[in-house]
């Protein structure tokens, strides 16, 4: 009976013990299961498995690998430098209310860049050195706490959201595929050029390059309207006038010349002809090509007949 007792004693211990991890690893299933998402989706030249496993946080504590936690939950994620490849599914980082350090810089992980909406603690994001594509979320400009942002060397294309927060120290989004102008805030403006370089449809500013006097292009493509267009050839005009009248010139003096040799000639012919000669037609044409897209064709045509020349 003893030893019986003794036997259930030990099996409640053992239940305890048992079951004490997986309690501890589900007080924030949803923390965790974002990141076994995240594990079994990335590829690595690192293991992730290897000890992503169990509960990843203990109190200020994490066995896993890039992870960092403060009373039970996770505050920074940090896998950079490791070949992780593949796309991360926009919401993945929303479950984790309390991350304050997002890095993946250095790896090959393409699509589009992550939802931060609701993270309320968001401060440090390094995505930078990746293949993310599609536009940066005008949602970020929400972040209230974001203190970097570094974007560079991706895929990025449209607008700069207007990011204007006071917090915001370090900002990186060279070297991606970015357009337009960059947004007129005391914020985006007092970054370097080096923040900006190498987008090569990117002006304003900070990159010292004028934008065109039209508005910047808007990411959701609307009707291309004429009136730019029409502005744009307008301006060509006075060029294309000014260029054709030095082209001609020369000709006319050439032109006059010879209408001068003629009309003697033909004065002597009428004097001694009473037939009148069949009409000749001079014909000058200078085409010239002003711009690829708005093609500015001078056709100056003259035409003289004999009767013209007679006078
Ligand atoms: C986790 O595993 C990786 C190898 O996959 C190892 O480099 C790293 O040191 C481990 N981290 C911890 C906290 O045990
Ligand atoms: C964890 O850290 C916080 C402060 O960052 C502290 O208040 C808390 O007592 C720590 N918890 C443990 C178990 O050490
Ligand atoms: C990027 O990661 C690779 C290894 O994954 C490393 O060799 C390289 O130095 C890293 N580059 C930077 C700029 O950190
Ligand atoms: C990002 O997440 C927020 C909140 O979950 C949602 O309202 C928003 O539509 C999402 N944005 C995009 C572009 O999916
Ligand atoms: C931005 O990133 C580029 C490319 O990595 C780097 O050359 C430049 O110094 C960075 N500028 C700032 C202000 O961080």
């Amino acid at each position: 009976m003893i030893r019986a007792s003794q036997f259930a004693a030990h099996s409640i211990v053992f239940v305890l013990l048992f079951f004490a991890p997986a309690l501890s690893s589900s007080d924030f299933p949803h923390e965790r299961n974002a990141l076994i998402q995240l594990r079994d989706l990335l590829n690595s030249t690192s293991n992730l498995h290897s000890n992503w496993t169990g509960p990843p946080c203990e109190e200020n504590h994490s066995r896993w690998a890039g992870i960092a936690c403060s009373n039970g939950r996770v505050m920074h994620l940090v896998l950079q430098d490791l070949h992780l490849t593949g796309s991360l599914p926009p919401m993945l980082f929303q479950n984790i209310t309390f991350l304050s350090k997002l890095s993946l810089q250095n790896n090959s992980l393409s699509g589009p860049l992550p939802n931060l909406s609701g993270l309320l603690h968001i401060q440090f994001v390094f995505l930078s050195r990746n293949h993310f594509s599609g536009s940066i979320p005008f949602s970020y400009v929400q972040l209230e706490k974001l203190t970097v942002l570094e974007l560079q060397e991706n895929n990025l294309q449209g607008l700069i959201p207007p990011f204007d927060q006071p917090t915001l120290i370090t900002f990186n989004v060279s070297h991606n595929q970015l357009q337009g102008e960059i947004p007129d805030t005391p914020v985006l403006q007092r970054f370097s050029k080096t923040s900006y370089d190498n987008n090569p449809s990117l002006c304003g500013r900070p990159l010292r390059v004028q934008c065109p006097g039209s508005p910047p292009p808007v990411p959701s493509r609307a009707p291309p309207s004429p009136a730019p267009a029409g502005k744009h050839s307008f301006k060509l005009w006075p060029v294309a006038l000014i260029a054709a009248a030095a082209a001609v010139l020369p000709l006319l003096v050439m032109f006059c010349f010879l209408l001068y040799v003629r009309r003697k000639k033909y004065h002597k012919e009428a004097r001694t002809k009473t037939q009148k000669p069949a009409g000749t037609y001079i014909t000058l044409t200078l085409a010239h090509l002003i711009h690829p897209k708005n093609i500015v064709i001078v056709d100056l045509r003259i035409e003289l007949t004999d009767y013209f020349l007679l006078m």
